[in-house]
This record gives structure tokens, C-alpha cells and sequence, in this order.
């Protein structure tokens, strides 16, 4: 498998004459984001954290919102993204997609044909009076159900058939201990995973997809299997075991509570806070990976990847939030670094400032 740089080199390519802004570790890139996604090559991506327009709230300040009659012809379209997620993402990456509690029983449907739908978050928005959108102002005696206060992030993993739980992680050690001619017993016996109950132990858990091993358990296993001369490669513990990292200092339930963006000028009508998202990217993704947002808005997703040493695509159709991304990164560049940078004007007016965007350093 290539690595995070060489895949991110690829893509920067394969994007190239869409790119309005990029910087060693970030590229945004300016189009509608279906037909883009195509052009980057397969197992790229490690985290999709995206943010469709939603349908059903129905915003004319937000692009494409409101260009399906039907929620039929909405799911059909995100059916046709859901099938690129998939292609790009690496086998052990995660994917996150906001959406309204309206649509989101259906799209998990969708999603759980390629994925593994693990979490259905619900991001409540404990906004002061006031900030609080229409819940303060409007009359509650007219409701017919609960007011909607909450959005809902799905997250899933990529699935695959083949074992119990359909993981890529299971899929890929039966391949190698069978390449190996080992038996569950046997892989076991070498790395003294015993269970309690079976006598494939923890191996045969692992490939029922039910957990998966740490980092030091899989070193054995690797050591096994490569023992046997049968396999000559195996893959380092970032290209197949899916990161999810938290601990009790931090949210850890699947009850999100975070603020809204408070209104400013220029904000975008759905700007999701940053806090959130890098909540989000720093649980689920290790340090370099590629991290993709193709609604990027007002490009607080790339922001969030950034400040945690993560590599980023972004890419928008609205030019108006083309440019607010671009300005906000080499703002956000100069307020950290510094460092002069220079325009290079494009012939659609735009600006590029390739190699500019310090904020980026320190991936590796
Ligand atoms: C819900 S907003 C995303 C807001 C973003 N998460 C943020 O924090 O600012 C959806 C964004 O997707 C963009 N968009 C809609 N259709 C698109 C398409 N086909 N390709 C790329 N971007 C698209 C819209 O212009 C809008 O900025």
C-alpha cells in the first residue's frame, strides 16, 4: 500500500486543474464534488468527515439544497456519493456524514449496503436564548411533534462480506493466516492469544470481526505469520487496524454537545463548529492521514485537520466559499507563521498560494 504522502501526491495530480489553493499538507479544489471524486484514485482517503446540503431544510443560501423535488431523487444522489466513499476510502478508514434527523433513518439504510454504520451521533446545540435559532421565538402550542433541536452525524466504517461483523480487518488476517497455511490453533498457539472460551482465542475473534488487536498483538501476529516464509509483507499497524481513540477526559458518548457557530459576518448558514470537528478527526484518524470534506463550506473541516497535523482535500462548488475557504486558510497561515507569501492569479480571479500554507507543518 503507497503511503499518506505518495497517495496525497496522487491526488494532488489527479485534482490539479481544479486546485484554488494548496499548501504541502492541503488542497482546495474548486467544482462540483461527484465529478471530482472520480478523478482521485481508489484507497486514498483515510477520514471522510462531509457535510452534504441536507434537502429537507430546504436553505436557498446554501447550493443544491433545494434541487431535489423528492427525497427519493436526494437518496439517489447520495447513493452515487455513498459508492465513491467507498472506492476512496483506505479498508480500515471512517466516514462521517451530517444530516438531518428527517433523512437520517433512511441514509443509514443506504449506507449499511457498503458500510458499517457504527454510531448514529446526536449533536445537540446547547445554544444560549437568543442563539438558539427558532426555539425561543416560536409558538409551541402549533407544534405536531418534537421541535427538531438536534443534527445527526453518521458514522460508519467500510464493510465487506465474509465474516460476522463484515470488517476488512477480519477479511484481510484470515487471507494472511491462511497464505501462512496456519490454523486458527496453530496462529493462536504462536502469539499465546489464548480466550477463555474457544480455542481460536482472540484470533478467531478478530476474524469474526468482532474486536481487533492492539498494537503489540498484532506485532506477533505479523512476526507469525512473516515466520513462516509463506508471506514475505505485511502491512504496518496504521494501513489496517481503524483508529478510534478516546478516553474519559473527552466525549466518549455519542451525545455530542457542542455550540453552534455564533453568527459573525460572512459565517457560512451551516458552519459546523471547529471544536466538533476536531473531536471528531482527532478520535478517529492518526497523525498524516488524508482527510476529505467535498462540501467544504466555509472550510472548517480543513481547519480542524490541520491544526492536528493531518493532511486535507477540500472541495466546494460555490465560488463565494471557494474564496472564503482560501482566505481563511492563508489568514489563518500568516496569524500562526508569519510568513510572507505571494499570490499567483489565476485567469478565473482566483489566487493560489502553493507552498504558502505553513500551518501545515509537522506531518509526516
Ligand atoms: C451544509 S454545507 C457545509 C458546511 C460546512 N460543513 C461548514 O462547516 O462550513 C454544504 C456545502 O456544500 C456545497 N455543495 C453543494 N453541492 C455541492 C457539490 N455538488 N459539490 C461540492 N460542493 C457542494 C454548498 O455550496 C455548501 O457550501
Amino acid at each position: 500500500m503507497s503511503t499518506r504522502a505518495q497517495d496525497f501526491e496522487q491526488i494532488n495530480i489527479a485534482l490539479s486543474d481544479r486546485i484554488r489553493a494548496s499548501a504541502p499538507n492541503g488542497i482546495l479544489a474548486e467544482g462540483d464534488s461527484l465529478e471530482l471524486l472520480r478523478k482521485i484514485p481508489s484507497n486514498t482517503i483515510s477520514l471522510i468527515l462531509t457535510d452534504p446540503p441536507y434537502h429537507s431544510t430546504k436553505k436557498h443560501n446554501i447550493y443544491g439544497d433545494t434541487q431535489f423535488q423528492e427525497d427519493e431523487h436526494y437518496l439517489e444522489w447520495i447513493e452515487t456519493y455513498s459508492s465513491e466513499w467507498h472506492r476512496l476510502l483506505r479498508p480500515n478508514g471512517s466516514i462521517f456524514c451530517f444530516c438531518d434527523s428527517s433523512m437520517s433513518a433512511r441514509l443509514e439504510i443506504l449506507f449499511s449496503r457498503r458500510f458499517n454504520v457504527l454510531s448514529h451521533i446526536v449533536w445537540t446545540k446547547p445554544n444560549e436564548p437568543g442563539f438558539d435559532g427558532w426555539k425561543g421565538k416560536m409558538k409551541k402550542e402549533a407544534l405536531r411533534q418534537w421541535y427538531p433541536h438536534s443534527e445527526r452525524i453518521i458514522f460508519a466504517e467500510p464493510a465487506v462480506e465474509g465474516n460476522l461483523f463484515r470488517s476488512t480487518f477480519a477479511q484481510f488476517l484470515r487471507d494472511m493466516r491462511q497464505a501462512a497455511g496456519l490454523s486458527l490453533k496453530e496462529l493462536t498457539a504462536m502469539i499465546g492469544a489464548y480466550g477463555k472460551v474457544n480455542h481460536g482465542g482472540a484470533v478467531s475473534n478478530w476474524e469474526a470481526g468482532r474486536n481487533t488487536p492492539s498494537r503489540e498483538q498484532y506485532e506477533k501476529v505479523c512476526s507469525a505469520i512473516l515466520e513462516t516464509g509463506k508471506v514475505k509483507y505485511m502491512p504496518p499497524y496504521e494501513d489496517v487496524i481503524r483508529v478510534f481513540s478516546v478516553n474519559a477526559s473527552k466525549e466518549f458518548t455519542d451525545i455530542w454537545t457542542f455550540p453552534s457557530v455564533r453568527p459573525y459576518k460572512g459565517k457560512h448558514p451551516a458552519e459546523k463548529p471547529l471544536a466538533m470537528l476536531e473531536h471528531a478527526i482527532e478520535a478517529t484518524t492518526y497523525p498524516g492521514d488524508i482527510v476529505l470534506d467535498c462540501f467544504a463550506g466555509s472550510g472548517s473541516t480543513a481547519l480542524a485537520a490541520l491544526n492536528l497535523g493531518r493532511r486535507t482535500i477540500s472541495i466546494e462548488v460555490d465560488q463565494k466559499w471557494v474564496k472564503a475557504i482560501a482566505t481563511r486558510l492563508e489568514v489563518e497561515s500568516i496569524k500562526r507563521n508569519g510568513k510572507e507569501y505571494s499570490y499567483q492569479p489565476q485567469e478565473n480571479g482566483m489566487s493560489t498560494f502553493v507552498h504558502q500554507l505553513d500551518l501545515f507543518s509537522g506531518v509526516k
